[in-house]
């Protein structure tokens, strides 16, 4: 119950793009500190921010007989079982401008990362289009088995939607991606967007 801030079992680096404006320094603000922002500045260079957290994934254990169901833990049956297995993890979440102008890194920026949130603005088609540009990006440049989250940020401002959450669902189908919409705003889906990067990872 006393465990300190600097104990974990897994430190894992998570980097956020994206467009310029479609969220990523309060995304990350929400996660590590709970604050949000409405007048937040364009993020310049490069800055990163950690939280420590519980992280769950079950197991399912199968034995030569096949598939094993979720009752099945229930059922004295020679069939298998389930574990859960709850791991400390520190997230250690890399944010840097999404304007061209100010990104000198790269190579930097994704080297070490086993996840990444890739954002973009339910209000603005083009940040959605620009979504596999990012993505070309991330793939030149950060590790193959990265873990890949696509995020439909601001899904508070659904009256100002230009991009219908079909969409962007079959997007990430197609790339082979997890999707989420969020709304850092609202705290909505961001824990999850990340609970389900880090248990991805591991
Ligand atoms: P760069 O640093 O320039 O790459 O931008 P960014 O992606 O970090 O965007 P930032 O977090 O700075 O947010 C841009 C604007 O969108 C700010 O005015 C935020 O308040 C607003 N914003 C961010 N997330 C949300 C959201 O979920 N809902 C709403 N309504 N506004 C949001
Ligand atoms: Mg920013």
């Amino acid at each position: 119950n006393h465990r300190l801030d600097n104990e974990y079992d897994y430190l894992f680096k998570i980097v956020l793009i994206g467009d310029s404006g479609v969220g990523k320094s309060n995304i990350l603000s929400r996660f590590t500190r709970n604050e949000f922002c409405l007048e937040s500045k364009s993020t310049i260079g490069v800055e990163f921010a950690t939280r420590t957290l519980q992280v769950i994934r079950v197991r399912v254990f199968r034995n030569l007989l096949g598939t094993v169901h979720i009752s099945d833990q229930f059922n004295s049956g020679n069939v298998g079982f389930i574990r859960v297995e709850g791991k400390t993890v520190k997230a250690q979440i890399w944010d840097t401008a999404g304007q061209e102008r100010y990104r000198a890194i790269t190579s930097a920026y994704y080297r070490g990362a086993v996840g990444a949130l890739l954002v973009y603005d339910i209000t603005k088609r083009q940040t959605f289009e620009n979504s596999l540009r990012w993505l070309r990006e991330l793939r030149d440049h950060a590790d193959s088995n990265i873990v890949i989250m696509m995020a439909g940020n601001k899904s508070d401002l659904n009256h100002l939607r230009s991009v219908a959450d079909e969409d962007g669902r079959s997007l990430a189908e197609k790339e082979g991606l997890s999707f989420l919409e969020t709304s850092a705003l609202e705290a909505s889906n961001i824990e999850k967007a990340f609970q389900t990067i880090l248990s991805e990872i591991y």
